[in-house]
């Protein structure tokens, strides 16, 4: 009870810091629209940044605000049009960002390195929000909740992209180590400690069932 009690309290934790994150950056991101504010001169000098920066910005700044209320349970239990309507600009978003960083991911100047791990992470982003919709449209909705779990762990790479960037420096690393390491450290842990979750939340959900099967 007290076990089950600290990993509610300790899940809705990680959810608050996980929005919190995710809208500040979000909402940071959203400059770029305007060009307002400091911008990354190395993005601007991005071979494909006009139009593809906002196409991208645009998108997955978009999903990144959105992406963290589709997980609140009640919200999705409770406001189910709200959920599909969230649901639908989140994929929205997705595809936008996701071919937006694509086309950019040819024309990074920090070179083939960054330009293969944005790329890399712009399919895969593509192909797991793609796979969550579909699971949702055939209503295989276990599925369509993994596939979003991978999906958001993706998105929120923009996230952890932001969170190393300033500390890799700090190691010794030059900028441009950084930003071509980060181009993969970025996503590739978030998608590890999603399946890892996922393991864990199947042999949570079987655990009653194969004890029943056992008595
Ligand atoms: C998850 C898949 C993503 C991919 C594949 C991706 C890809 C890229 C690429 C290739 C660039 C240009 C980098 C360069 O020219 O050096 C870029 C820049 C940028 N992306 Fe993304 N991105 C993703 C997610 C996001 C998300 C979710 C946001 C939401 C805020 C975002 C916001 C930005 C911004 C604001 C820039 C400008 C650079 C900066 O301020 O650091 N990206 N992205």
């Amino acid at each position: 009870m007290t076990g089950q009690f600290n990993r509610g309290q300790f899940n809705r934790g990680l959810w608050a810091l996980a929005a919190v994150l995710s809208a500040g950056v979000a909402i940071i991101s959203y400059r770029y629209l305007p060009r307002l504010g400091p911008l990354a001169a190395n993005v601007m000098q991005n071979l494909f940044h006009r139009p593809w920066l906002d196409v991208h910005v645009a998108g997955a700044a978009t999903a990144l605000l959105a992406g963290p209320l589709q997980f609140l349970p009640r919200l999705r239990a409770r406001r189910r049009t709200f959920h599909r309507w969230l649901g639908r600009i989140y994929v929205t978003g997705c595809l936008a960002g996701g071919s937006g960083g694509l086309v950019m991911a040819f024309g990074v100047t920090a070179g083939p390195i960054a330009g293969i791990g944005f790329g890399s992470l712009a399919v895969i982003w593509l192909i797991t929000t793609g796979q969550a919709l579909r699971m949702a449209l055939a209503r295989r909705f276990d599925a369509h909740r993994a596939w979003m779990i991978r999906s958001f762990a993706l998105t929120f790479g923009a996230v952890t992209l932001r969170l190393y960037l300033p500390i890799l420096p700090l190691l010794g690393f030059s900028f441009l180590d950084a930003y071509r390491l980060t181009s993969y450290l970025a996503w590739i842990p978030n998608l590890i400690l999603a399946e890892l979750y996922l393991r864990g939340a199947f042999a949570r959900r079987s655990r009653p069932a194969l004890a029943s099967q056992q008595s």
